[in-house]
């Protein structure tokens, strides 16, 4: 599929663009059939409409939801079905390169538009200019009015008859529709929202079939199952590589068996059956699929792929879980074991730099943009069947209360400080595959008072100088004894030189605050 959107600025006529159409977009029936019956067929029969007095007209949509869900190809695609002249232009575009005269670029671009109506005018990025206005910051403020002052008499054209009267949609599209100013949002505005989220796995299976060669068969169902977190352009990626690998393969079946590069191999004529074998199969993908990551895990997410969740407990319960307390407790660690045992699809997200509360003064972009993707993930939590959330975080009340809401990651759970039992469950765990000597009990090691309010941090910490203190010894003495560096092992008194240099890594203090936060939160224990 090609979506460039080809802003075709020749002179002699209004630019159009090619590239993709309805069929290609997958996962997207019902906004498709939504966009068919609310925006098409009224501009398609405007006329017809207007005839019959029926002043049905909407002039704007706006496609919000996270980077790479689809909204400028959408809009590309809306294009192309309708084959109308197509004006499109970034807000980041208006508001950086035509800084100080973006008003008159906004007047001309929509003057233009009407010159061909009905046609349509596309604002990617909208956010870049359309953000609320604010005291003091008269650029912007004059940007948001000129646009709301062009959509105004795009709706007040599209409601007559006559010389100047014409159908111009226009299309925002923005990953914040939050930071738009409210009266963009307006009726006779931007009035239909369309929110564009991470597909889930019938929606990647459905992208996927469109997006594969149809002579072969794939175990689609199979590869969206095995790409939880994947959105359209990772799956994108995913099938470039995979073209990468079936390349790579076909070659190195043609290449002579030769050694050194005597002759330029590559410059024989290649057979039509050679090309013919240049197709993809099934192993190619499951190779691409251990090259290919989500781009949400590349912003802090990270997902394990398997079975359903619902497979394994069946229906109705909680898909948003945020694990909370001190640092180094084990967080990640409890994320990861139960994402392991359950073997469901988790999406784990280390919330602390993710979700910081949104702060309007300041406007940070990022941390704004993936609260704002998180929000929308977890809230298509009904798209997106069997697929948990887990949060971990050290900072349970600098989370976005947003976050907190019932239906996200409502589910809170209170990480303490390890029981002296459960210390020595961690040492244990943690001595697997180490020179630990057979004397050595690990239980009671993790009981020694030495050990108190020691976290699971603070017990990797053990392990390791323990260790490193058996190695020393091991080194010191191999002057004299060179098996020594063959049999040397870990003993008690390892862990008891080592335990008094360590301290707690979270204060008395720290912990007594994180008790009070963990009932200020209402956690229930693990
Ligand atoms: N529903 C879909 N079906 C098939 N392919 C899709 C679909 N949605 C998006 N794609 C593919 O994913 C890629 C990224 O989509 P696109 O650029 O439209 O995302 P976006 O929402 O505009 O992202 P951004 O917010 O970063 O601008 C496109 O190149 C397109 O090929
Ligand atoms: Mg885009």
């Amino acid at each position: 599929m090609n979506n460039t959107t080809n802003n075709n600025t020749d002179n002699n006529g209004p630019p159009t663009t090619k590239g993709p159409t309805f069929i290609d977009l997958g996962g997207m029936e019902e906004i498709l059939m939504e966009i068919e019956n609310t925006i098409i067929v009224p501009l398609v029969k405007h006329q017809k409409l207007l005839q019959k007095g029926t002043k049905f007209i909407k002039n704007g949509i706006l496609l919000h939801g996270p980077s790479s869900c689809g909204k400028t190809t959408l809009a590309n695609a809306i294009a192309n079905e309708l084959g109308l002249p197509f004006y499109s232009i970034s807000g980041s575009e208006i508001g950086d390169k035509f800084y100080g005269e973006s008003e008159s670029r906004i007047r001309e671009f929509f003057s233009k538009a009407y010159s061909t109506a009905p046609s349509i005018v596309f604002i990617d990025e909208i956010d870049a200019i359309g953000t609320q206005r604010r005291q003091n910051v008269s650029e912007n403020n004059s940007i948001v009015i000129q646009l709301m002052s062009c959509m105004d008499e795009c709706h007040r054209r599209s409601q007559m008859a006559g010389e100047e009267a014409g159908y111009i949609l226009v299309i925002g599209a923005t990953n914040r529709p939050e930071v738009l100013d409210p009266a963009l949002r307006r009726a006779g505005r931007f009035e239909t929202e369309i929110l564009l989220g991470v597909p889930d796995e019938n929606a990647r299976a459905d992208i996927l079939s469109r997006k594969l060669p149809s002579f072969v068969s794939f175990d689609v169902k199979r590869i969206a199952r095995s790409t939880p977190g994947f959105v359209p352009a990772d799956l994108d990626a995913l099938i470039t590589q995979t073209n990468s690998i079936a390349l790579e393969r076909t070659v190195n079946m043609r290449k002579p068996n030769q050694d050194g590069r005597s002759h330029r191999w590559w410059m024989e004529r290649w057979l039509d059956e050679a090309i013919d074998n240049l197709t993809i199969t099934m192993d190619d993908i499951e190779k691409a699929l251990k090259k290919v990551e989500p781009s949400l895990l590349r912003e802090g997410f990270s997902t394990i792929p398997n079975v359903k969740w619902e497979d394994i407990f069946g229906g109705d319960i909680e898909t948003g879980f945020l694990l909370f307390g001190p640092p180094g407790y084990g967080k990640t660690l409890i994320a990861k074991a139960v994402a392991n045992e359950a073997g469901a699809n988790f999406i784990y997200v280390k919330i602390d730099s993710l979700a910081a509360k949104r702060n309007n003064n300041t406007g940070e972009r990022s941390s704004h943009r993936m609260v704002t993707q998180l929000l929308t993930e977890l809230d298509g939590r009904d798209q997106r069947h069997g697929v948990f959330v887990i949060g971990a975080t050290n900072k349970i009340d600098q989370i976005d209360e947003a976050l907190l809401r019932s239906g996200r990651l409502c589910k809170r759970i209170f990480v303490p400080l390890p029981t002296p039992d459960d210390r020595g469950v961690i040492l244990n765990a943690l001595a697997k595959g180490r020179p630990i000597d057979q004397s050595v009990n690990l239980n009671e090691t993790g009981r020694m008072e030495a050990c108190k309010n020691f976290s699971g941090a603070d017990l990797k910490c053990l392990m390791r100088e323990a260790i490193m203190a058996a190695w020393d010894e091991a080194i010191a003495k191999s002057s004299s004894s060179e098996a020594s560096l063959i049999h040397w092992t870990v003993k008690v008194k390892h862990f008891e030189q080592v335990v008094t240099k360590i301290s707690p890594s979270v204060s008395k203090k720290d912990r007594e605050r994180h008790w009070t936060l963990a009932k200020m939160f209402k956690a229930c224990n693990i």
